[in-house]
């Protein structure tokens, strides 16, 4: 199968029916997806699928055949990390850190449909994505302040 992973062709050999989240963590050694829960509840292996956050452990390899996965190993831009990257250490959104990839790409996708959302639509597109540790607060500051980062870099 096909699909393109952080910008690069890959072929993957794997029956249609098995987790896009597997495939990548243990075929492709794309560890930085995690495995959370497995039932579609906590986020922590959300990626991107042709720029839509998804729930990898609720896809099947096969649906994914010729489409684009960004996972948190793909967002940094050259050797620069993405600016919500840089803000959750500036803002210190983390504890344990493992539903921390899960959050950034909830967060990157939010930010490339709504370069400066309000708190509530910060809490709104994060609401999928649980953070045992509790680091809310953080987060939602960290998206504000990569919003904030875009803006000036915009203006
Ligand atoms: S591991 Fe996929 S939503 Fe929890
Ligand atoms: S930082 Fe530990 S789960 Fe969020």
């Amino acid at each position: 199968m096909e699909l393109r992973v952080n910008g690069h062709p890959v072929t993957v050999h794997a029956e249609p029916d098995r987790l896009l989240l597997f495939v990548l963590r243990n075929d492709l050694d794309l560890t930085g997806t995690k495995y959370g829960c497995g039932e579609g509840q906590c986020g922590a292996c959300t990626v991107l699928l042709d720029g839509s956050p998804v729930r990898s452990c609720q896809i099947k390899i096969g649906a994914v055949a010729g489409k684009k996965v960004t996972t948190i190993e793909g967002v940094c831009r050259g050797d620069e990390l993405h600016p919500l990257q840089k803000a959750f250490i500036e803002c210190d959104a983390m504890q344990c850190g493992y539903c921390t990839p899960g959050m950034i790409i909830s967060g990157i996708a939010l930010l490339e449909k709504t370069a400066k959302p309000s708190n509530a639509q910060i809490k709104e597109a994060l609401q999928g994505n649980i953070c045992r540790c509790g680091t809310y607060n953080r987060i939602v500051a960290a998206v504000n302040l990569a919003a904030t980062h875009g803006e000036k870099n915009h203006a």
